[in-house]
Order: structure tokens, then sequence, then C-alpha cells
């Protein structure tokens, strides 16, 4: 319900990307050049990738699916393996799990307001090759060292699902750099973008060179006819890498306007919804701001009344009708549950003024 008719026939979108003349530019200069295929500005941008990251090795990917799909494959997952992955995250972690042809076993999160995978929920077996964690909503696992030592003492592989997490960070060690391998997405509503686009990263020399057979027809750079490996093509564009690059010259930039943007909603909201559980030794990067509230779905529904586009958390990987061949016990997955029916993600990009914010924020509390 509206209460000012002032802000009638609003329309507030769920997300927009940043895009600048700035990006355009940069562009631009690939079209200038006549190189418009995977070039010099992928690797440019690969290196500054890397470089925020703190990773050693790292590979470009078309986008952050086939960065799991390719990470899960040169750890030679696949038929007959069986990867965990917390219940509530995007379905393309799970998805990329079938892809190799392994099996995806869900397990709960630590609570409706954390969608960190529960420990304690972990069943292991033989066929038990990875855990896989996803860092969401731009801060970390909340649990990620407890989560690390586990997979050590346990002797699975840990890899990490870090689309939502580029530039989050401890200071020491960024979000994809605690497992064997990490991967992150660039799609239009990452905190930095190419449209479509993807990066694996690891610390380990061998499993990088696995990753670059794999990306590029089985060989390590394009010009040659000769294929020692099986590989595909999951190459970016230097048009994609120019808007990147782009895009990374303004991260700072992107970080301070969203850590603004979340203390404005925190302010007005703060006391009337739960917020998302963040990892207090990682700086945030809001993807989206998450809040938490009885009927969520309802409070949604008259938000739209008011022109909201608001959206809600991840419905559970167990209740996913392509994942009804698995028959799993709703009773286990009692945390992921309430976080789909109580949470929220609230209008999160550049650009969004304090008016808007503050408009959304009345909006969802009037609702309640
Ligand atoms: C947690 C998570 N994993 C994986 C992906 C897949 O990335 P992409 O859309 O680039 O394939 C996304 C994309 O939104 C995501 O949020």
């Amino acid at each position: 319900m509206l209460w000012s008719k002032s802000l009638a026939n609003r329309h507030i979108p769920q997300f927009r990307s940043y895009l600048e003349k700035s990006d355009y530019q940069s562009i631009e200069r690939v079209f200038n050049n006549r190189y418009i295929a995977e070039g010099p500005v992928a690797g440019e941008f690969k290196e500054q990738l890397l470089s925020v990251i703190g990773s050693p090795y790292g590979s470009l990917a078309a986008n952050g699916t086939l960065a799991l799909y390719m990470a899960l494959k040169v750890l030679n997952i696949g038929p007959g393996d069986e990867v965990i992955v917390q219940d509530t995250t995007f379905i393309a972690t799970a998805n990329a799990v079938e892809m190799v042809g392994a099996q995806p076993i869900f397990v709960d999160i630590v609570s409706p307001f954390d969608p960190s995978i529960d420990l304690t929920k972990i069943k292991l077996n033989k066929n038990t090759k990875a855990v896989m964690i996803a860092h969401l909503f731009g801060t970390a696992c909340t649990n990620t060292d407890e989560v690390k030592l586990f997979c050590e003492e346990n002797n699975v592989l840990l890899i990490e699902d870090a689309a939502q997490a580029f530039g989050v960070t401890n200071g020491k060690q960024h979000c994809g750099t605690y497992g064997t391998v990490g991967t992150f997405s660039f799609f239009a509503d990452k905190t930095i973008t190419t449209g479509e686009g993807g990066l694996v990263v690891t610390a380990d020399e061998e499993i990088n060179t696995r990753l670059m057979y794999l990306r590029n027809q089985g060989r390590i750079a394009s010009g040659t006819f000769v294929h020692p490996e099986i590989g595909f093509n999951f190459r970016m564009t230097d048009i994609q890498c120019a808007l990147g690059v782009a895009q990374l010259g303004k991260l700072e930039f992107i970080m301070q306007k969203k850590a603004e943007l979340f203390a404005r909603y925190e302010k007005r909201l703060r006391g009337h919804v739960e917020f998302l559980t963040l990892h207090q030794d990682f700086n945030h990067i809001p993807f989206r701001v998450v809040v938490f509230t009885e009927n969520a779905h309802e409070v949604m529904e008259k938000m739209k009344a008011d022109g909201i586009e608001s959206r809600s958390v991840f419905y559970p990987l167990h209740k996913q009708p392509c994942f009804s061949k698995y028959q799993c016990n709703d009773a286990n997955f009692e945390n992921a549950n309430k976080c789909y029916e109580m949470g929220i993600c609230l209008p999160t990009w550049i650009g969004l003024t304090d008016e808007e914010i503050d408009y959304v924020s009345n909006s969802l509390i009037s609702a309640i």
C-alpha cells in the first residue's frame, strides 16, 4: 500500500547492471583493434582478477556454471561419485555436479538466516569426493575455516563456489582460495560483470594446466591443431574481458557504494526484520540485501503492488522438481525451508537513491 501519492507508479527493479561510458569505451578499443575473440585483453583481465583474489593460477571460463563444471572435471569427479552441496544455493552449484555425472548430496544449512552448510549434518561415505560450499550474497560462509578443516580431516576435496563473492576477503585470504579449486561468475548481476563470464582459481599448477587443456579444445594455446587432451571451448571473448577490465577499475567504488546502500537499508530496517548472518571477519559486498520476516512471500506480493521488485531466497535444492529423483526427506531441511519461506532479496544496485531505499524500506515495514 502506498503512503505517498507522489510516489505512485514507481518501478524499482531488483537489479540493474552498473554500466558507464568508460565500460563502453573499453569495449570500443577492442572493436577498433579488430580482435574480438579471446586475445590479449583476456590475458590482462585474468591477471588483474588473480591479483585481486591473490591466487597464483586461474583460468577464465565462459560463465560461472561452466567454471564449476571445469572445477569438478579437473578433480576427476564423475559417475559414481558424490558431492556434498548446501541445500540453499543457486541451482548451478548442484547442476554442475549433474553435468559431470556425479550425484549432489544436499545438506541443510546452519540457520534460516545463515545459508552456510551445517557440518554436523554431513554424512560421508566411500563415494563422497568433495564438499562444495557456496559463499552467498556477498559474504563468506560463516564456517569456512571449519569446513576446510573438516575436509582435510576426512580426506575429501573442498570446492568453493564463490560466484557471488568476488572481492570478499578477510584481508589475508579471499573467498575461493580455501579449497583446492574456487570459482567465480561475472554474470550481469555480479559485483563486476562481463555479461557472461567466469573464472576458476587454484594454487595447484598441475590442476591449472588441466584447466587450460579443458577450456581450449585440449591444447594450451590456440593456433595449433594438435590436441594432446580432450577439451572444449569455454573461452571468453576480448569484448567481454574489455568490459571486465573497465569494471575492475571501479571495484573500490562499487564496494563503497554497496556498503553505503546496505548501511541505509540497515538503518531503516533493523528491528523490523532479521538480516542475513554475515561472517564478521570478512568484508561484505552485498550481492543482494537479504532480510527475513514471517510470510515473506505475502510481503513481497504487497511490495509488488508498490512497484518494488523483490525476490525470494533460493528454493531449496532438495525440493527442486528437477531433483525429485533423489526423493529427499523434507524433514531433514528445516533451516533451508525456513530460509526460503522467510527470505526476501531487496533491490540492490548502484544508482538506487537514498529516497528509493527509504521507499522500499517503508513499503516493507508497512507490508509486514
Ligand atoms: C552461487 C552461484 N553459483 C553459480 C552461478 C552460476 O554462474 P553463471 O550464471 O555465470 O553461470 C551463480 C549465478 O548466479 C551463482 O549465484
